[in-house]
């Protein structure tokens, strides 16, 4: 998958009379502001910011829920603004997405069976075409996934919170994808079952030859499940590195405020250091770097000129013009829990 300057914007302005009357202007949001980068078979991916930086405005970029604004999205050559149309068929049918809350994306008033078996259905699948084939496939995903094949009569609000995902999960492999996009796929779990849930993920990947694109705000997830990982911040990815180097050795100065912080996968309750100042806002960014008035590197140039990525040691890219005049010293991995 090759995503080049992808944007997207939202207009969030009042509606048409109001601005009419109030003499007000039109307000564009930029959810995501020009960003790039390629996604290799069988990798994972992890994208982490805080809330608002437009990680899952990203995810439903890439599966074609949402259009472009600008730039171009590809999976094998093929963009992927052609999901919505008829010829987009075959790859929506390898290009699945899982959902943060696994309740309100599964139809409450339907059995699970059909629930897994309506991808299925969708795509007119040669196992579609008898009931009894259908039902062999939908016993075959749920013990994919850890289920009992029995739990295919039963309803959603039967399940736990995990096993719910775990349906979630048969769903989406149900059409037999090759890319996975994972918003948060565990956020709402408990902590204990969030291992489990994000165990089974891997598991399936390599059995699978599966590819994802990984959503989380928790560093410690990302470090559970990515291969690489891109931090994004408001609307742009400021750092993305290989797993090893992005938590040994981060460069930008946001991505190490989020390594400073970082909870583990076990630890129950707030985070022990609070990440020092506020997400600015969306609608009237910050010129220059728009981390620059909570960055303690900021200088004037920062608060100026937007900072792109570069090509920085050991396959790590970053966006940030202290890094690239050398002027910020390197991270202390003292501080940090591995
Ligand atoms: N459909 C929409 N209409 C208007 N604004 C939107 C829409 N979707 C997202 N936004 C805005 O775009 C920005 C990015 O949102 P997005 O949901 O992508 O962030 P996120 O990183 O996934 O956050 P979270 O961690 O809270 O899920 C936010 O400011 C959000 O309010
Ligand atoms: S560009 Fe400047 S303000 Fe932005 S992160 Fe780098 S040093 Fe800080
Ligand atoms: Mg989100």
């Amino acid at each position: 998958m090759r995503v080049r300057d992808a944007a997207r914007v939202f207009d969030v302005s009042a509606p048409f009379l109001n601005r009419l009357l109030e003499r007000k202007p039109r307000v564009m949001l930029h959810a995501v502001n020009g960003v790039s980068f390629d996604l290799h078979r069988g990798e994972t991916l992890g994208l982490v910011g805080e809330s608002g930086c437009g990680k899952s405005t990203v995810a439903r970029l890439l599966v074609g829920l949402y259009g472009l604004s600008a730039g171009s999205i590809t999976i094998e050559g093929q963009p992927v603004t052609s999901l919505a149309r008829p010829e987009g068929r075959e790859l929506r049918r390898r290009v699945q997405m899982i959902f943060q809350d696994p309740y309100a994306s599964l139809n409450p008033r339907w059995r699970v069976g059909r629930i897994i078996a309506e991808p299925l259905l969708v795509h007119k699948l040669p196992v579609a075409k008898t009931p009894q084939l259908l039902a062999k496939r939908v016993a075959e995903l749920l013990e994919q996934v850890g289920l009992s094949r029995l739990d295919a009569s039963k309803y959603p609000h039967q399940f736990s919170g995990g096993q719910r995902q775990r349906i979630s999960i048969a769903r989406a492999l149900a059409t037999e994808p090759n890319f996975l996009v994972c918003d948060e796929p565990t956020s709402a779990l408990d902590v204990s079952v969030q291992a489990q849930v994000l165990n089974l993920m891997k598991d399936l990947q390599g059995r699978l030859g599966l590819t994802f694109l990984f959503i989380s705000h928790n560093l410690a997830v990302i470090r559970h499940v990515a291969d690489r990982v891109g931090v994004m911040y408001l609307g742009k990815i400021v750092e993305m590195a290989p797993k090893a180097n992005l938590f040994t050795a981060p460069l930008h100065p946001y991505t190490r405020m989020l390594i400073e912080v970082i909870p583990d996968l076990d630890h129950r309750g707030p985070p022990r250091v609070p990440i020092a100042g506020e997400v600015p806002n969306p609608l009237a960014p910050p010129s220059g770097c728009s981390f620059h008035p909570r960055c303690p590197f900021a200088n004037e140039r920062c608060k100026r000129e937007v900072p792109e990525l570069f090509e920085a040691a050991g396959g790590s890219s970053v966006a940030c013009h202290g890094i690239e005049e050398k002027r910020i010293p390197e991270f202390a991995t003292a501080s940090v829990v591995l």
